[in-house]
């Protein structure tokens, strides 16, 4: 069974071919490397010591996708590839609206001319904007607070109508809460250039002197502490939902949408100290101003996943702290 994953190199991307490969799927990914790092396909041969087929290009460009479907009897697509800071999709919107939506465009379409017609598409927590509520239900009332969100919530829609239109085509949308941790052999993981905009990669950078303190985002939330709550989940959980989305894919047609994450809450404090003790090492934090359009808390109800997918995250915020450390220090020759 061979299955194409866009943007297969990247973080999740990753993680998730060698779960695929891990569990007897044949693998083609397809990456433009705009965001990842070519070596990474050595990492998951290593890791899984399976082969995978490496096609390097833009998802936008038909012509590679033709030349992929061609050459390969894909049953089903894993599609990743997109932009996704949502600060910098605020400076450059048409940059953003372009990839993500000439990206899923291409994919679609080339995808519709091969006859197949099974998707898994990376969503966001990011399309619930501001919830009213807390659990997080797949039910809620989705709106968007920037370019970035409003790409995802924009190929929701079309993925929505192209089932309406024809009902052959089997789509999970997985709408991600926030992923975090790394492989345990810590040969792939995230590490983003430049001084990074989320969480986990700042305290890193933070534990490896490169930044001399983290700036926490507000303490004046309506939280356990007053700073911002999130749902972690390990990447590999995350990776691991990929594969049971496939199944669910394989097995039957229709569209429908899962929250991935785990259900619990931490504020940045909680992950602060968590990644301080699990790992022996000091955080230097300042609290600072609230950022921008920043949320007190989100986390997700998982039940909805569970009940259709059998999916059920199992590593806690511990183990995220411990693997994303020991992915960078592995990088950085660290001890
Ligand atoms: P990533 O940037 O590490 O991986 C994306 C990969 O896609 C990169 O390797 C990049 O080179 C590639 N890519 C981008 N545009 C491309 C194009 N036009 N053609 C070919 N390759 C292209 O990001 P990630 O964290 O692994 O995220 C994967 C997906 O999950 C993305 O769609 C992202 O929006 C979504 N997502 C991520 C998070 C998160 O916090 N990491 C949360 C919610 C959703
Ligand atoms: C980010 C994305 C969002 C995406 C989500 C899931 C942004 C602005 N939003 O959201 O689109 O759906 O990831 O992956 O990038 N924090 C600090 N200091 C920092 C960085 C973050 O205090 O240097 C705080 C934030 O205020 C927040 C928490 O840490 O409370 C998590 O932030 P981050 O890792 O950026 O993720 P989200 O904001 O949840």
């Amino acid at each position: 069974m061979k299955i194409l994953v866009t943007g297969g190199i990247g973080y999740i991307g990753s993680h998730t071919v060698c779960e695929l490969l891990d569990n007897d799927y044949e693998v083609v990914i397809v990456d433009n490397l705009c965001n990842s790092k070519k070596d990474v396909v050595n990492k998951i041969e290593e890791i899984t010591k399976k082969q995978v087929k490496f096609y390097e290009g833009d998802v936008c460009d038909k012509k590679i996708l033709e030349k992929i479907f061609k050459e390969n009897k894909i049953e089903a697509v894993i599609h990743f590839a997109s932009l996704k800071a949502v600060g910098e999709s605020v400076e450059k919107p048409l940059l953003y609206y372009r990839n993500n939506l000439d990206a899923t465009m291409s994919l679609l379409e080339v995808m519709n001319k091969y006859n197949c017609k099974k998707i898994v598409f990376s969503s966001s927590a990011t399309v619930y904007g501001k919830p009213k509520t807390l659990p997080i239900k797949e039910d809620f009332v989705l709106m968007t607070t920037n370019p970035y969100g409003t790409t995802k919530l924009v190929i929701e829609n079309i993925l929505k109508d192209l089932y309406i239109s024809d009902n052959e085509w089997s789509i999970a949308v997985l709408r991600y809460f926030n992923p975090i941790g790394a492989h345990k052999s810590g040969l792939i993981g995230e590490n983003p250039n430049g001084i990074p905009n989320n969480l986990m990669p700042y305290i890193i950078k933070v534990a490896t002197k490169e930044l001399p303190y983290l700036n926490i985002f507000g303490d004046d939330y309506d939280t356990k502490d007053g700073t911002g709550v999130r749902d972690y989940i390990h990447v590999v959980d995350l990776a691991k939902g990929h594969l049971c989305a496939i199944k669910k894919i394989l097995e039957e047609k229709g569209i429908d949408y899962y929250n991935l994450g785990t259900g619990h809450g931490y504020s940045v404090l909680e992950l602060v100290k968590t990644f301080e003790k699990v790992n022996n090492v000091k955080i230097n934090y300042k609290i600072v101003n609230r950022r921008p359009g920043d949320i007190d808390a989100c986390y997700a109800d998982c039940t909805y996943a569970f009940l259709k997918l059998g999916f059920k995250a199992s590593k806690g915020i511990e183990d995220m702290c411990i693997d994303s450390y020991n992915f960078i220090k592995k990088q950085n020759n660290l001890k």
